[in-house]
């Protein structure tokens, strides 16, 4: 399939859609080995992923929740959204945080960093168009952003999570995001 409609088919898919099958270890390696081939300035390979299944999975839904009620006072603490966190596990076959590790010498600016992280998801979007029955999407909640998941995530001073790649088996893929033409986002001087 040629590139553009390589990433017209990528599409998110989300949690409510998952079966909560779970993914073979092959799948995650095939995605975690199309990230790797981002670019990066430098070539200071930035991204780090680490996994969590099966039962370091349920730990996380225990660190959330721990954090979410750490983070919300009693009496505006939504049992529905603890329920939420509480079924992580069930639906989701493999959340990925996604790590933006500093280059050490700070050889370039962090954000060039945060750019090649982000290219590096990219690729894992992509490697899904591959695997028939699997679909994610790049999770901002869940306190990605926080002290709190930071440590949980044993992350040095100066890297950063950036969010979660969530995984899991889905029953039919959509296609073809909606978009406006190109040229809405383009200017020529
Ligand atoms: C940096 C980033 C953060 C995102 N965070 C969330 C999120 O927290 N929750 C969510 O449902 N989707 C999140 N998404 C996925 C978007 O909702 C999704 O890309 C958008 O709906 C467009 O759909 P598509 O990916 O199928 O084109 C995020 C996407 C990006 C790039």
């Amino acid at each position: 399939m040629n590139i553009l409609n390589q990433v017209k088919q990528r599409r998110s898919h989300f949690r409510k859609e998952f079966t909560g099958e779970k993914i073979s270890q092959e799948e995650i390696n095939y995605l975690l080995e199309c990230s790797i081939h981002a670019p990066s300035h430098k070539n200071t390979f930035p991204w780090r992923y680490i996994v969590f299944s099966g039962e370091s999975l349920n730990d996380f839904s225990k660190k959330i929740i721990e954090i979410y009620k750490q983070r919300t006072a009693v009496e505006m603490q939504n049992p529905e959204q603890i329920d939420n966190f509480e079924k992580l596990p069930s639906q989701v076959s493999h959340l990925i945080a996604i790590v933006m590790k500093r280059d050490e010498a700070k050889r370039v600016p962090e954000i060039e960093e945060i750019c090649s992280v982000a290219c590096s998801v990219q690729n894992m979007y992509l490697g899904l168009n591959d695997l028939e029955d699997i679909g994610g999407f790049w999770s901002t909640g869940m306190f990605c952003f926080t002290e709190q998941m930071h440590a949980y995530l044993e992350l040095g001073s100066e890297d950063k999570c950036l969010g979660y790649f969530i995984l899991g088996k889905v029953n039919q893929k959509r296609q073809q995001a909606p978009r406006p033409d190109f040229s809405t986002f383009v200017q020529y001087k």
